[in-house]
């Protein structure tokens, strides 16, 4: 089964889809580590990141491992650098880049093969998983999710101007809905869920019971269900 969350920077998307997926016994398959880690490498190699020829070519050239702990590129761990304000701000040409979506979209379709999976992204229940047993969009207000991210950065050790974090995140959200491929929108199948004013518990339970309700909607219909037989 796949559940995927999608939804805009800082909904909380990350650290509720990690104890959902915890919860259900479910892996866990953190999308956005994926363009991180092309745009760390970029920056790494000193790659134009205007220019999509060498972008492809980079994307094509590296071996990116993921397990729910650590991420590696080319076998260097590069979990902690990827969250780098750096990475964040430089990863516009990367995501909107359709060969590199194309490459990392196969490769998420290739890992979630190997299990049940809770994929989080923006584009999980549209383009990589539009078959997915379970959607849900995952969104809340701008300045809710942009004090979320001074607060995220600050247990890292960065300290952050709130209305730098808030601007930066509103062109993030404008570039995130308005790409040519991939682009940030809620699937016509899935759940909304606005995290506003709950807690990350509140949301896992909210999350969970959606989850669980579709399971159960699913075996009603499934034709092996004794009970739906005569
Ligand atoms: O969720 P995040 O902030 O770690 O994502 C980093 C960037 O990657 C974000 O600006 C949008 C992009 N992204 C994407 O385009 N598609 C995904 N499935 C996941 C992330």
């Amino acid at each position: 089964m796949i559940v995927t969350i999608d939804g805009p920077a800082g909904a909380g998307k990350s650290t509720v889809s990690r104890l959902l997926a915890r919860e259900l016994g479910f892996r866990f398959l953190d999308t956005g580590s994926m363009y991180r880690a092309v745009t760390w490498a970029a920056l790494d190699r000193n790659i134009d990141l205007n220019d999509p020829k060498a972008l492809a070519e980079l994307a094509e050239s590296l071996t990116i491992t993921l397990t729910e702990n650590s991420l590696q590129v080319d076998g260097v761990d590069v979990i902690d650098r990827i969250r780098d304000p750096q990475v964040t701000r430089n990863i516009g040409p990367v995501a909107d880049h359709p060969h590199v979506r194309w490459i990392l979209v196969h490769l998420q379709r290739t890992i979630a093969r190997e299990g049940n999976y809770v994929c989080e992204g923006r584009d999980q229940g549209t383009v990589a998983f539009p078959e997915a047993e379970c959607k849900i969009f995952l969104t809340a207000s701008p300045e809710h999710r942009a004090r979320r991210r001074v607060a995220d950065l600050a247990k890292r050790g960065v300290e952050a101007d709130y209305q730098c974090v808030l601007e930066e995140q509103n062109a993030r959200d404008r570039r995130d809905e308005t790409r040519a491929v991939g682009r940030l929108e809620q699937a016509p199948d899935a759940v909304v869920v606005n995290t506003d004013n709950l807690s990350i518990d509140e949301v896992v339970q909210r999350l969970k019971s959606i989850v669980l309700d579709k399971v159960a909607s699913i075996s009603e219909h499934s034709p092996l269900d004794s009970s739906a037989q005569t």
